[in-house]
């Protein structure tokens, strides 16, 4: 039986005040759940987030890294970095991180590599666009993100990974895929995995949903066969929306 994952994604937001705050807040209402609660936080609350979920059953995640070990790369951040200071996971290839600051396949595909080299558990998105939704590509779009970001990864790197299928069209829109549409990219990405892999691998491999997830969803999402729980993003700014969508189950 596969874990339901649950992980926020905080984007840009957050100064550390509040993400100590939040934490405060937030650990006391989800203390009792047994689906894995993350929070992927920017690199500034990371220390301050890693100190507060100490004695709780929060993870802490970052939300990029750098493929390169170190060197003359102004401005980023190794996953060695990460690792040093004892983040667990990290968000790769988020469609905002495509979009805006060139990220291509290539590169996620390094990063993850980098990640794991480095005991970094990987959150890799993929997700199609509203055009090409509306073309009829999803799926090819969606399942092609998936082989190529995989591509040279052993067996068991492959089935300790997180895929979150986000479609682009959802994000901060409000528009949320129905729990069918959701499944049925979901399954096809599984479907994907278990051709290259196998079915042992594609049965163990973490699937989560993206994309305007909110408590009043959340249930019918997450109940899907498939889908292995969410990333959230705005819903996972206020600790007691958040924490309805963690206890989705109770
Ligand atoms: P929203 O939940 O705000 O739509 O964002 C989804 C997302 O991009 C999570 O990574």
């Amino acid at each position: 039986m596969r874990k339901k994952v649950i992980a926020g994604n905080w984007k840009m937001n957050m100064l550390p005040n509040e993400a100590i705050k939040f934490i405060e807040d937030f650990a006391p209402l989800v203390k009792d759940t047994e689906n894995e609660v993350i929070l992927c936080v920017p690199y500034t609350d990371l220390f301050y987030a890693l100190l507060n979920v100490q004695d709780t059953n929060i993870k802490i995640g970052a939300q990029n890294m750098h493929f390169e070990k170190s060197g003359a790369y102004t401005g980023e951040v190794s996953a060695q970095m990460l690792k040093s200071i004892n983040v667990e996971y990290v968000i790769i290839g988020h469609s905002e991180r495509r979009q805006y600051f060139n990220e291509t396949d290539e590169t996620v595909n390094k990063k993850i590599k980098a990640a794991f080299e480095n005991g970094l558990k990987p959150i890799v998105c993929v997700g199609e666009t509203l055009e090409e939704r509306e073309a009829g590509k999803t799926i090819e779009i969606i399942t092609n993100q998936t082989q190529k970001a995989l591509e040279g990864l052993t067996n068991e790197q492959v089935e300790s990974i997180i895929i979150a299928y986000e479609p682009i069209w959802a994000i901060g829109t409000g528009k949320t895929a129905t729990s069918e549409d959701a499944e049925n990219s979901i399954k096809a990405i599984r479907d994907k995995i278990s051709q290259i892999y196998g079915q042992n691998v594609s049965k163990r491999v973490i699937i989560q949903y993206g994309g305007s997830v909110k408590s009043s969803n959340a249930k019918e999402l997450f109940e899907m066969p498939d889908i292995d729980g969410g990333l959230v993003g705005g819903a996972s700014l206020k600790p007691e929306e958040f924490a309805k969508i963690v206890n989705f189950d109770k």
